[in-house]
């Protein structure tokens, strides 16, 4: 039974919490605020910690580090409150396991803890990871000046060693399958084969067939045996990209082959036991996917034991311009130096939307190299659109609106001059009104002859009817 040390400073939560993953058959001690928990944490060990972060005097960023040192291997699930992910995400920087924000849904919260547990449990079965952790691996052909790309980096790190499925989350073109990559170089196998298949390439019987071989006669065409991915890549890794698209009837055979390690081919009733690691990818979110019914809950819950997210280009701003470099150093010629960017190409270039992500980058990045001038890459070599995309617009747009904020600025500036040129048009009138009668006019204004003459000092010169 797992032992799960919870730590909030809320009664309430620390109550509702503690219910609800005892229900869920969890070995639950609960520690009111910061400081009970850390005696806790000295005296035992525990599977998992789920900690608030805003607590007093011991917050959890503080527990999270103290836990990190003394119990290496523990999980921690950070709670926080809903608009604080600042801090959440500093907290995975800490090497927190996850965060949930509250008010938290009860499934997301289980699915977080189940997730943790099976990580803890896949990199404890590895005996040669300790070894592994303490070397920094250098993911030298992966781009991560972001600190989403550089939790990335640390996910694949941790999970390359594991023999653990990943599914890799991301946009069309941010880099799934280089991560999936990059994970089986990392890890033990990388001495055997890493084997791709797209799901969403092959119709149903290829695809079945490419991933698990036939035998001769199982079909029309299948002329001989045939052997699958999986056994091709035994011992290494075969990866399942655009997983989202597989069929349903392969879905129920590949969730077989993750359980019982068990493979058949097509047309033969021999089993054969399998060793290839699954890693996964899909473009579109398979929460998605399961509530329109075209995918597997369980093969879900299978494949989402550690789930790893690209983020889109235009949300990690800061990896652009390494990237740029980096395609200009790799496309360089021998014996020739890279290609330099005008600083105006630059900021266009951080201004893009890059729908297409990376792979649109490098594509640019290639275009402008073949019309550059004397390596320099100018406005004008830029393909067009990136020129036209909206998001410049809205770069543009908000640029004009800041412009107008600051006249407006400038407006706010000069309101008093503003209003007492307004004051002195209307005393005027007034003035002009009683026909210069300054007793009858500041007592029509209700203000004190005095100060009439203070604010219209030259009130003697009203022009005369
Ligand atoms: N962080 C990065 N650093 C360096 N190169 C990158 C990075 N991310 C992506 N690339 C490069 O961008 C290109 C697209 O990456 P990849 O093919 O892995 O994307 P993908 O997510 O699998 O795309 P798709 O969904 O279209 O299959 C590749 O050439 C890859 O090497
Ligand atoms: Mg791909």
């Amino acid at each position: 039974m797992p032992k799960v040390l919870l730590v909030d400073d809320e009664p309430s939560i620390l109550s509702v919490l503690s219910t609800l993953l005892k229900a869920e058959g969890y070995d639950v001690v609960s520690s009111l605020g910061g400081e009970k928990a850390k005696e806790h944490l000295s005296g035992q060990t525990f599977d998992l910690m789920i900690s608030d972060i805003r607590m007093n005097p011991i917050n959890g960023m503080e527990l999270l580090t103290l836990a990190h040192e003394e119990h290496t291997k523990m999980p921690v699930i950070m709670l926080t409150a809903y608009g604080s992910v600042e801090t959440a995400i500093d907290a995975l920087k800490l090497g927190a396991f996850d965060y949930v924000t509250k008010p938290f849904k009860v499934d997301e919260l289980l699915i977080t803890v189940r997730r943790a547990l099976d990580y803890s449990s896949a990199l404890s079965e590895n005996a040669t990871l300790k070894a592994q952790l303490g070397t920094r691996y250098h993911l030298e052909n992966i781009v991560a000046e972001s600190p989403a790309m550089q939790h990335a980096c640390e996910m694949i790190q941790k999970v390359a060693p594991t023999d653990a499925t990943v599914l890799i989350y991301g946009e069309s073109g941010t880099g799934k399958e280089l991560v999936a990559k990059a994970i089986h170089a990392h890890s033990n196998r990388k001495g055997h084969k890493f084997l791709a298949v797209n799901c969403a390439a092959l119709p149903e019987p290829l695809l079945e067939s490419e991933m698990f071989g036939h035998v001769k006669g199982a079909f029309t065409g299948a002329s001989a045996n045939k052997e699958g991915l999986f056994e091709a890549a035994a011992g290494g890794t075969i990866f399942l990209d655009e997983i989202g698209s597989m069929p349903m009837s392969i879905q129920g055979k590949l969730l077989r082959v993750l359980q019982e390690k068990e493979i058949r081919r097509v047309g033969s009733n021999e089993t054969m036991s399998t060793n290839a690691r699954v890693l996964a990818a899909t473009n579109r979110p398979l929460e998605e996917l399961l509530e329109e019914g075209t995918f597997r809950e369980d093969l879900y819950y299978r494949l989402s034991v550690i789930p790893i997210e690209i983020k889109p280009l235009r949300e990690r701003r800061e990896d652009i311009l390494p990237l740029v470099v980096h395609v200009l150093r790799n496309d360089v010629s021998e014996g020739e130096s890279p290609a330099v960017l005008e600083s105006e190409v630059a900021n266009i270039m951080e201004s893009y939307s890059w729908p297409g992500n990376v792979r649109e980058l490098e594509n640019a990045v290639r275009h402008a190299l073949t019309f550059a001038k004397d390596n320099v890459i100018t406005k004008d070599v830029l393909p067009a659109r990136i020129l036209e995309n909206p998001r410049l617009a809205n770069a543009t747009a908000d640029a004009e609106s800041r412009r107008e904020q600051a006249l407006d600025l400038e407006k706010c500036k000069s309101l008093k001059a503003f209003l007492r040129s307004k004051e002195k048009e209307y005393l005027s009138q007034v003035l002009s009104h009683t026909g210069g009668d300054k007793e009858r006019a500041a007592k029509a204004l209700d203000i004190s002859l005095a100060t009439l003459y203070r604010k219209l000092p030259d009130a003697d010169i009203v022009p005369e009817e």
